[in-house]
């Protein structure tokens, strides 16, 4: 019995906080957001303050397996930067109040797929051409979402070529997707239903990186900022 339980903790650990299919969110009248995207959310899906909790939890875990190594992290932009420096402050301020600290370098890319809500067959990485300094370093790579799980495939194959010693993957978000190619991030915020999110720096067409909550896009955002 013990034993199972063992393994539920681990198993729950590992995906995150589980968000259900009909979870209707939270109305956006409970929350503060910006005027200008009124009319364009369906709902509130993760507030901001739910985020930096479960980031603060994130940084814990990341710390007790990590503790005292170097790692480089490799924050993926756009979408990952706000999550990457949430995270990366978690860090910090445990390095400062425990007895074990990790020693940070941070390194930028760029991943570039989705035009409206859909993700593209080309996918452009930037900033990643000569990653010859991860060659034997600890790397945590820093993803806002993971979707099909495609973008995160063909990155890892990118690293790994640099060999790396090891590589984790935190993803604040990962979409319940079926036939989902890759592997599941290593430290994972919330599992979500396969629904177009925003916000916390993930955009739509550039748009709602402006928004501190996770939200649900409406049918008329979607058509107001379309290309
Ligand atoms: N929102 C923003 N960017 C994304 C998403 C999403 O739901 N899925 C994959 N990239
Ligand atoms: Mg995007």
């Amino acid at each position: 019995m013990a034993e199972v339980g063992v393994q539920t903790g681990r198993r729950r650990r590992h995906e995150g906080i589980v968000i259900g299919d009909d979870w209707p969110g939270y109305s956006l009248d409970l929350f503060s957001y910006p005027a200008h995207y009124s009319g364009d959310l369906d709902c509130v899906i993760v507030p901001h303050g739910v985020i930096m909790d479960r980031t603060e939890r994130l940084a814990r875990n990341i710390m007790d397996d990590l503790g005292d190594h170097h790692i480089v992290v490799l924050c993926v932009l756009k979408g990952g930067y706000q999550f990457c420096a949430d995270l990366v402050d978690q860090i910090k301020a445990l390095s400062c109040t425990s007895e074990h600290t990790i020693l940070m370098r941070v390194h930028f890319i760029r991943l570039k797929s989705y035009l409206n809500d859909q993700s593209t067959e080309d996918l452009h990485i930037l900033g990643a051409e000569d990653l010859s300094f991860l060659t034997g370093k600890n790397v945590l790579i820093v993803e806002g979402i993971v979707g099909t799980g495609k973008t995160m495939e063909t990155l890892l194959k990118h690293v790994e070529a640099f060999r790396p010693k090891m590589i984790k993957v935190a993803g604040l978000l990962v979409k319940r997707v079926q036939n989902r190619s890759a592997r599941v991030p290593d430290y994972v915020g919330f599992e979500i239903p396969n629904r177009f999110v925003v916000g916390y720096a993930l955009d739509y067409n550039e748009y709602f990186r402006d928004l501190n909550h996770i939200c649900v896009i409406s049918d008329s955002g979607k058509k107001k900022y379309k290309i």
